[in-house]
C-alpha cells in the first residue's frame, strides 16, 4: 500500500505527466487533477500499466473555473485524511487575452489564482500531511513586474508579460506559504524546470511560435524537466529549505523583485479577496 499521497495538477501533458509517472514508480498514491477526464483516464491506465501501481486516480478540475476547483477539493477532502505532496504544475501562456469562467484573466487564473484557491481549500489536509507544496515557476519570472493596479492585464495585454507576472507570483506564493504555514508543518517550494520540449506555448502565434520552433531541438525532454519536481517531492529532510526557489535540484537566487516582502503580501491579500466568495 503506498504511504505518500501526492496531488498534482496538469498531469495530462509534458512535465506533469512525467512527474506523475515518476512518483507512481516510487509508489506514491497519485491524485491527478485534470480538466479533461478522458485524457486523464487514459493516462491513469497507462501509468498503472507501466508501474503496476493501482493507486493512481483522476479527479476533474478545471483551474479556470473556481466551482470546479472547489468540487475537486471536496472530492479529495471526502476521500483522504491527509495530503503529503501537492504539485501546482498546470500552466499556460495565451496569445490573446481571455477570461476564465469567473471573469479572471486566464493566465492569472490558471497559473496562480486557481492553485491559490486549491491550496486554501486543502489546508486542513495539507497540515495533517505535513505537506510539501511545490509550485512550478519559471526563469521567465525575472521579466515579471507585479502590476497590482492592473493585475488582470486589462489595459495592455501581452502574453509574455502576463505569463512572466504569473510565474513571479508562483514564487511569492511559495514563500508566503512557507512563512505563514511553516509553523503548522507545511513546507513550500518554487522551481524552474528548465526549458522543456512540451506542449507549452502551443497557443502562441507569430514570433513566439517561430522562436519556440527554433529552440525545440535544444530543449530538455519532459522527463528531464520533471526532475526537480520529483526531487522536491521525494528528497528527505528538505524542510529547512522551505520558501526557496530551485533549479536543477539546487536552491538558487530568484530575481531581486521576487524577494520583495511588500509585493508578496500584497499578492496574498489580493488573491484572498479574489477567491473570497469561493472559500469553503
Ligand atoms: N516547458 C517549459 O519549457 C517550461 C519552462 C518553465 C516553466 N514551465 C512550467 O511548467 C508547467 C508545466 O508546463 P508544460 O511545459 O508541461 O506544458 P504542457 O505540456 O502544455 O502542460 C500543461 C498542463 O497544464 C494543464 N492545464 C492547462 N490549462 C488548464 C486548466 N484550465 N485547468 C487544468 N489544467 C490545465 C494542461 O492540461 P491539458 O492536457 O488538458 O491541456 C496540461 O496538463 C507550467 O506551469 C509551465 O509554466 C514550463
Amino acid at each position: 500500500m503506498p504511504y505518500i499521497t501526492t496531488v498534482i495538477t496538469g498531469a495530462t501533458s509534458g512535465i506533469g505527466r512525467e512527474t506523475a509517472l515518476a512518483l507512481a514508480k516510487k509508489d506514491h498514491a497519485v491524485y491527478m487533477l485534470v480538466r479533461d477526464v478522458k485524457k486523464g483516464e487514459l493516462l491513469r491506465d497507462e501509468i498503472t500499466g507501466i508501474t503496476k501501481n493501482s493507486h493512481v486516480y483522476v479527479i476533474e478540475c478545471d483551474l479556470a473555473d473556481m466551482q470546479s476547483i472547489n468540487s475537486a477539493a471536496n472530492t479529495l477532502k471526502s476521500g483522504l485524511m491527509a495530503i503529503n505532496v501537492l504539485i501546482n504544475n498546470a500552466g499556460g501562456i495565451f496569445a490573446q487575452r481571455q477570461e476564465s469562467k469567473d471573469g479572471v484573466e486566464l493566465t492569472l487564473a490558471v497559473n496562480h489564482l486557481g492553485h491559490f484557491l486549491l491550496v486554501q481549500n486543502l489546508l486542513p489536509l495539507l497540515e495533517r500531511g505535513q505537506a510539501r507544496v511545490i509550485n512550478i515557476s519559471s526563469e521567465a519570472h525575472r521579466m515579471g513586474k507585479p502590476n497590482f493596479r492592473d493585475i488582470q492585464s486589462t489595459i495592455a495585454y501581452s502574453a509574455f508579460k502576463a505569463y512572466a507576472m504569473s510565474k513571479l507570483f508562483n514564487i511569492y506564493f511559495a514563500r508566503s506559504l512557507a512563512i505563514k504555514y511553516g509553523p503548522k508543518g507545511i513546507s513550500s517550494f518554487a522551481l524552474h524546470p528548465g526549458v522543456v520540449n512540451t506542449s507549452f506555448g502551443a497557443d502562441l502565434k507569430g514570433l513566439g511560435k517561430i522562436l519556440l520552433w527554433f529552440m525545440r531541438p535544444f530543449m530538455l525532454s519532459a522527463e528531464q524537466g520533471a526532475q526537480t519536481s520529483v526531487y522536491l517531492a521525494t528528497a528527505p529532510r528538505i524542510d529547512a529549505k522551505s520558501g526557496n526557489y530551485f533549479k536543477n535540484k539546487h536552491v538558487v537566487n530568484p530575481a531581486n523583485i521576487a524577494t520583495k516582502e511588500k509585493a508578496r503580501d500584497k499578492l496574498w491579500d489580493i488573491s484572498m479577496e479574489m477567491v473570497g466568495p469561493f472559500l469553503q
